[in-house]
């Protein structure tokens, strides 16, 4: 069967030529006699292979010399109970902004361990955009600042960020690190699972502001202390090896394609092509506001569930697969990574013309 474009929310799409790659690659890596998956994590290989793969995030990302970066498991949703448990030195006390499910999960996990001040929330409109805050508003002594910059699900994003000070700016960037040019030193720490612009589940990246190190509540686990896999070069125990050789690929490939401020560029293109469409439409509709729309996840609807349904089940029979919106949001849901090429947006809207032609 022929390969499809996948709108998956994540896992998600990789760009053929990273698969490519990594069937070639598969079976023995370099002269090693053995597959990435066989070898030792001590090993000569896969020292190196972690060594590129950091060296190449802090290239394209753009990291400073006081960050760290660690490879771990167990999800972003690790990191709703890791983020606390490391960053309640003082106060315990975060301010939050509220945008949807990843911020629910985020706070309902800082408050068993501290104070989750809700400085601005979007719920009273299904999260359908990025509430405005006030400066004046914001704890001057929390120990962090937590906000999710791209909603997976609702299809929101930031266009700016909050300037809060010495307070450390904490970033849920799951559906959105690497789309766009982001200036690392504006956070004290961000976090990302991989499944989506960055490879295979599996791996959770955090790239944490050395000073943050070190500071974890005794309660917190070997394994959950950031200060554990900062001291081990992530290799306390075992890390999700195949996956971070994934991830150095997707990391060459972006920068093979110019950078992230080229791929910012292509994603910009691709939404815009999806937004102008819609806006045009007399059919299709974006529940998102307007200036807070995601260029990675775009949620749509016709406004009759009889009508979505059929538009899933007729973009499917023409290869353009996942589509369904999130249970809690329902319509449609393009998911479209940094590795969805532009065929496949291009393919999606010309579908969307002859669906709407067709059906009204
Ligand atoms: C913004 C955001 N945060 C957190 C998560 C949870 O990630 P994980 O499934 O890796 O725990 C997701 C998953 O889709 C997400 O989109």
């Amino acid at each position: 069967m022929a390969r499809v474009y996948n709108f998956s929310a994540g896992p998600a799409v990789m760009p053929e030529s990273v698969l490519k790659k990594a069937a070639a690659e598969l079976f023995e890596y370099q002269d090693s006699g053995m597959s990435v998956m066989e070898m030792s994590h001590r090993g000569k290989y896969f020292e190196k292979i972690i060594h590129d793969t950091e060296a190449t995030l802090r290239e394209i990302m753009g990291i400073p010399e006081n960050y760290r970066v660690l490879f771990l498991q167990g999800g972003a949703s690790s990191q709703f109970a890791m983020v606390p448990m490391n960053l309640f030195r003082n106060s315990r006390k975060c301010d939050m902004i509220h945008t949807g499910e990843w911020t629910k999960r985020a706070m309902n996990e800082a408050g068993r361990y501290g104070k989750v001040n809700i400085l601005g929330s979007s719920e009273d409109r299904k999260f359908s955009y990025i509430p405005k805050v006030d400066r004046s508003s914001f704890s001057p002594d929390a120990d962090y600042f937590h906000i999710c910059t791209n909603n997976t699900i609702e299809g929101t994003r930031y266009t700016w960020l909050p300037e809060t000070g010495k307070v450390p700016l904490v970033a849920d960037m799951s559906s959105n690190i690497l789309s766009e040019v982001m200036d690392v030193s504006k956070f004290g720490l961000i976090f990302a699972g991989a499944q989506k612009n960055i490879g295979p589940s599996g791996l959770t990246i955090v790239i944490v502001r050395e000073d943050l190190i070190g500071h974890a509540m005794d309660i917190t686990p070997t394994m959950m202390n950031y200060r554990t896999h900062s001291d081990n070069g992530s290799m306390y125990n075992t890390p999700p090896t195949y996956c971070v050789y994934i991830a150095k690929l997707m990391f060459e490939w972006i920068k093979d394609m110019g950078g992230v401020r080229a791929i910012e560029e292509m994603n910009y293109k691709k939404a815009n092509m999806i937004y102008n469409y819609i806006d045009a439409s007399k059919m299709f509709r974006s529940p998102v506001a307007a200036e807070d729309r995601s260029i990675m996840n775009i949620p749509f609807e016709t406004g009759s569930k009889e009508l979505d349904d059929k538009f899933i089940r007729d973009a499917a029979k023409e290869s353009l697969v996942t589509l369904k919106g999130h249970r809690s949001v329902g319509g449609m849901r393009a998911s479209i990574y940094n590795s969805m090429p532009v065929e496949g947006v291009e393919k999606l809207v010309r579908f969307m013309e002859k669906f709407e032609k067709d059906n009204m």
